[in-house]
């Protein structure tokens, strides 16, 4: 038998040290007038948040043999651009946010200037990263991984999700409209990690299926989670404010089902994403266990 899967426990610790250091090396504060923006940088992306994503790209990297230094520059990458949408989620023209992470929003600790510049500079970065010869020699791959990201961001992904979002709370939206919004805000840069790693370990496209439906089923799931936490979880636990959709009137899963629908469609979801990797052995355990995960945290 080969190495025990490690406990989610231990594997999100581990990414969460990896990732930390990453970034501390990325973001030496220059000693220049940049320094407030690299400051910014740094309060958002290090010390904090569940590196759910890295640890995605990780664990699906882990299925293909992939070089872990390589993993953890494209593990890096989505959370540089998962920091970037938190940043500018927060700002006042957004969600207004007062709280990340358990810390100071980026535009409380320092200004508006510098979250919006502290974003698109992780933005930026993300990029640079996926593009760089160090994450893989062919650049074919890293061309793809840089197509594939731009499009999980962009508005037929991320932004767009975010930008009907915003719409939910003054348009009354069903329950396909919701399930898509969903889809494109937060299944979209979750779907990126999957086939990020399935781009790195240079499994062709026909076989990507399986992660991709597991990708798709766990971003579902994970935001119904992430509803449920902003009606019924505590802001001390989150590391944010709670009760702000219920607030905003925003239409989400919870609005729709009520809570006990939404905890059931999110347990379905999970043992749905589960199900699509029946084509992978043990190997496939700690992502089994991330989309356990994702729906039992409380944070
Ligand atoms: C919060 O994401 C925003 C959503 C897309 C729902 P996470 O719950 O992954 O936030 P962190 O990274 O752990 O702070
Ligand atoms: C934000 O969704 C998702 C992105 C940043 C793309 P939310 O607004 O629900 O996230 P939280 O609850 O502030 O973390
Ligand atoms: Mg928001
Ligand atoms: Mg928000
Ligand atoms: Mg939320």
């Amino acid at each position: 038998m080969g190495e025990a899967t490690p406990g989610i426990a231990a594997a999100l610790e581990r990414i969460a040290a990896d990732i930390d250091h990453r970034f501390d090396l990325l973001l030496a504060v220059p000693d220049d007038p940049r320094r407030v923006l690299y400051h910014a940088m740094r309060h958002a992306a290090i010390g904090g948040g569940k590196r759910l994503r890295p640890l995605l790209v990780v664990a699906t990297c882990d299925l293909f043999h992939v070089d872990k230094a390589a993993a953890l520059r494209v593990a890096t990458a989505i959370e540089c651009m998962h920091v970037y949408s938190l940043i500018h989620d927060d700002l006042p023209a957004m969600d207004d946010d007062d709280m990340r992470r358990g810390k100071p929003t980026v535009h409380k600790a320092f200004s508006e200037a510098a979250a919006i510049l502290a974003g698109d500079s992780l933005h930026a970065m993300a990029f640079e990263l996926l593009a760089g010869e160090d994450t893989h020699s062919d650049p074919f791959v890293r061309a793809e991984l840089v197509l594939e990201l731009a499009r999980a961001a962009g508005p037929a992904g991320m932004a767009g999700g975010q930008m009907m979002d915003l719409a939910a709370e003054h348009e009354t939206f069903d329950l396909p409209t919701v399930t898509r919004l969903q889809q494109l805000k937060t299944g979209a840069l979750i779907g990126f990690c999957l086939e990020a790693g399935a781009i790195m370990g240079r499994v062709p496209p026909e076989g990507r299926t399986g992660l991709r439906g597991y990708a798709r089923d766990l971003g579902l799931a994970f935001q119904i989670a992430d509803d449920m936490l902003d009606a019924e979880g505590s802001a001390a636990a989150a590391g944010k404010a709670v009760g702000k959709d219920a607030a905003a009137g925003k239409a989400t899963f919870l609005s729709l089902l009520g809570i006990e629908r939404a905890r059931a469609q999110a347990q379905a979801l999970v043992d749905q994403a589960i199900a699509h990797l029946h084509g992978h052995g043990p190997e496939a355990d700690l992502l089994r266990a991330i989309a356990r995960y994702a729906i039992e945290r409380d944070h």
